[in-house]
């Protein structure tokens, strides 16, 4: 096991009505820009449930935060929390609502001298200051509730970009499983997906004899296997839907990714298809997952046969034929969720392997994976399998 630093200071809200403990989180004399999506909440009847809540309160609304959330829609609540004096965000909504507000925490204390897009550029590196922030989550995917990371679009340039930064780590969470009911079967499978491979990313690299962390991350694989398919068929399975919010959130709060090997190829490759086809985030990652790792199935060897077993109980068989069982029942299990698991099936003409290439050049994306081997000759033949 390699050394490690954990610090994961999220205060959590679990549960079913954990709402109601909204108001005792907020400091009292907080101006307080509660921001969301497109309009679930306001459909939901969240938004008007956390208005009551915090009645008395300084509140300010700032709404229509898009799923991969955009520079351009997030310079505008920039612009509004600078105005107001903005001193507490509230974030109601998935991982483009939650991610969104991160870049405004960030970007209302960047120096004004600068264009925030730079905090992208340097991924986090230069924020020194961001305004406090806590969420409500609707949407289990992401894990941003409880991580320093958020991925950003621009529109103007074609580009999707992620940054870090301890700051902008929600100080609470309210996770109420409740909320999650309303979900369109696409965002149940998305999330699901997403959470599965945020997962795998710290899970299929090397071994490192870190049993604990093998361990954890092989329980929520497991979980989200049994009870994935169920939130499709009982969207109101109180049991299903808690199971699978904390698995999500487990998977990527630096739990288990702490002292092992990741790799995030799947991520870097999956963000460029975004940027380029609009595919939903989860899409990208179900296409590109079994093509990345058939093409390191030889670095992968050792815990591609411990998933294998563990996961998908595959004993028997040479140890090819147990790899290659693996790597079928992930994209089966892919394809069982609802979502497709090749580029050709997403309605595009061409993958546009050339653009895809030049925006990872761009990005520094040329050597990615644990060990580093995946320069941009292989993200291509990655990109091919994945038609
Ligand atoms: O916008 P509204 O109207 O709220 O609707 C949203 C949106 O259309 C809807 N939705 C959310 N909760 C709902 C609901 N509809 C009905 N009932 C509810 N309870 O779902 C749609 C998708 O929402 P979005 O927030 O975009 O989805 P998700 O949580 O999957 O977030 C995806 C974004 O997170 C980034 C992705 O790149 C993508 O931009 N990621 C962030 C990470 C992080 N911060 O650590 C890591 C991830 O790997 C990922 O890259
Ligand atoms: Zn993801």
């Amino acid at each position: 096991m390699h050394n490690f630093t954990l610090h994961t200071p999220t205060k959590i809200l679990f549960g079913k009505g954990q709402v109601a403990q909204l108001r005792e989180q907020l400091p009292t004399d907080a101006r307080i820009l509660i921001t969301y999506g497109g309009g679930s909440v306001v459909r939901s009847g969240l938004l008007a449930q956390i208005r009551g809540e915090l009645a008395g309160m300084s509140l300010f609304e700032f709404g229509g935060i898009e799923p991969n959330p955009t520079y351009e829609t997030l310079m505008g609540a920039v612009t509004l929390a600078r105005a107001e004096q903005i001193d507490f965000l509230l974030a109601v909504g998935g991982g483009s609502v939650l991610d969104g507000t991160k870049f405004i925490a960030a970007a209302a204390h960047y120096d004004p001298a600068r264009d925030p897009w730079h905090i992208l550029e340097t991924v986090g590196g230069e924020v020194a200051s961001a305004i406090p922030l806590g969420a409500v989550l609707t949407l289990p995917a992401t894990g941003s509730e409880m991580n320093m990371g958020a991925v950003i679009t621009r529109k103007s340039s074609g580009d999707k970009q992620h940054f870090f930064s301890p700051f902008v780590m929600p100080r609470f969470a309210v996770l109420d499983p409740v909320l999650t009911y309303t979900l369109p079967a696409r965002q149940v499978a998305n999330g699901v997906v997403d959470a599965f491979i945020h997962t795998l990313e710290q899970y299929l690299t090397y071994p490192v004899n870190a049993k604990v962390q093998d361990r954890f991350a092989e329980g929520l694989l497991l979980t989200l296997v049994e009870e994935g398919p169920k939130a499709l068929v009982e969207p109101e399975n109180y049991d299903v839907r808690a199971n699978i919010m904390w698995s999500a959130t487990m998977a990527l709060n630096g739990l288990i990714g702490a002292g092992v090997p990741q790799d995030w190829a799947t991520h870097m490759l999956g963000h460029e298809l975004t940027a380029l086809h609009g595919l939903d985030h989860a899409q990208t990652l179900a296409v590109v997952l079994p093509a990345l790792l058939q093409a390191k199935r030889e670095q992968k060897h050792a815990k591609l046969l411990q998933y294998a077993e563990r996961v998908w109980d595959l004993r028997s068989g040479s140890e090819e034929d147990r790899i290659d069982g693996a790597i079928a029942a992930t994209r089966d299990f892919f394809e069982r969720m609802g979502l497709k698991t090749r580029l050709r099936d997403y309605g595009m003409a061409d993958a546009g392997i050339d653009t895809l290439l030049a925006k990872l050049a761009e990005h520094g994306m040329t050597a990615l994976g644990e060990h580093g081997d995946i320069d941009l000759v292989q993200s291509q033949h990655i990109y091919e399998a994945a038609w």
